[in-house]
């Protein structure tokens, strides 16, 4: 499916859920932009963060129209004496007082995440300005990981004319351990699946397939794929596999007989993320995929994390993708 498609049809499925994004980052020009055709699209209702006169006062300056698009300032808000209690509690172990909740809540990544964690928004969606560190981090602390995940990670949706795949783990995890690596593929496969309605075919990445060749980084991936086999049986997975066998049918017969995923994959799980981030920057530099993400996975909600050189357009198609990932 090529990348418009996908993208329009992403958006329109999210217009039909009628769920609510914030985007704290209200001083950045792209986000208010991307504020005002969400709400004008109905694609989401929107909440962005920040004092609101100087938003309004922005909102005219860039001749943007706000109306429907809600305005918090943490400092003024009524949730806030409500959020420093719960961020307090879930912190407490670390030593935190009640006033560094309280000043930590007035951030506007915190307090963003923390309407997630509450339930006042679906989605979240930074990083047009903040660090890929401090968003996450306000997602970790705030929202946390759902029972049976133990790593947050991310993909992306890798697009071509004919095929859509999903790389993971190319943003997120320097070097996950067999568990971490399962925990990356089982998110992927769930949310390859929401998000372009297909099936995941999951493939474990290696340098070796099916014993080519011996080396304990192989072992890993072997370790991974037989906890995701033992955890999620309904997910079709198969590793070690070298990237050829994983997706070319005649070389995935030839070196994986019998096997449901090599050759047709649609998820690649690379073992690192030196190995994720470079294969990904390739797949779009030089074999011309377009590359949405990373979507942030494995927290209990949908919060994103965007590139800082990103566009309005990645922005509102963010958003769009938080809301398909929200309960
Ligand atoms: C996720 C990230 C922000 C964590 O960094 P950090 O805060 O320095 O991590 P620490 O190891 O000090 O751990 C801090 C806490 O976060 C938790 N944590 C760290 N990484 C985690 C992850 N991926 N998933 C879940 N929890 C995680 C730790 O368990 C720890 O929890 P605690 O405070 O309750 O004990 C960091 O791995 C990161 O910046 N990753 C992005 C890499 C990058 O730059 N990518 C850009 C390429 S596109």
């Amino acid at each position: 499916m090529a990348e418009l498609e996908l993208l329009n049809q992403i958006r329109t499925k999210a217009s039909e859920r009628k769920k609510t994004v914030v985007l704290p980052e209200s001083h950045d020009e792209r986000v208010l932009r991307a504020a005002e055709i969400l709400v004008k699209e109905n694609v989401a209702k929107v909440v962005t963060i920040g004092e609101e006169e100087k938003v309004r006062s922005d909102a005219e300056g860039y001749g943007l129209d706000l109306t429907g698009i809600r305005i918090i300032d943490p400092a003024k808000s009524e949730l806030l004496s409500d959020f420093s209690n719960v961020f307090f509690n879930l912190r407490k172990h670390k030593g935190i007082t009640i006033e560094q909740a309280r000043e930590t809540m007035q951030r506007d990544l915190f307090f963003g995440a923390m309407m997630v964690r509450e339930g006042h928004a679906d989605g979240f969606v930074a990083g047009s300005v903040a660090s890929t560190g401090d968003v996450l981090r306000a997602a970790i602390q705030c929202v946390g990981m759902p029972e049976g995940i133990s790593i947050v990670s991310s993909f992306f949706l890798m697009i071509y004319p004919e095929i859509t795949y999903s790389f993971a783990d190319c943003a997120v995890v320097p070097d996950p351990d067999a568990s971490q690596l399962a925990d990356i593929a089982i998110s992927t496969a769930v949310n390859h699946s929401k998000l372009t309605g297909e099936e995941a075919y999951v493939a474990m990445l290696s340098f070796s397939t099916k014993g080519s060749a011996k080396h304990e980084l192989i072992d890993k991936v072997i370790e991974a794929t037989n906890i995701i086999k033992e955890k999620r049986p309904d997910i079709k997975v198969d590793g070690e596999l070298q990237f050829d066998a994983a997706i070319i049918d005649a070389i995935g017969k030839k070196k994986s007989p019998g096997s449901e995923v090599a050759g047709r994959a649609n998820v690649l799980v690379f073992p690192d993320l030196n190995a994720g981030n470079i294969g990904y920057k390739i797949a779009q530099r030089l074999g011309g995929a377009e590359a949405v993400g990373p979507v942030v996975q494995g927290l209990k909600k949908p919060l994103f994390d965007l590139s800082r050189g990103c566009s309005v357009d990645d922005i509102v198609n963010t958003s769009a993708i938080s809301c398909l990932m929200a309960e």
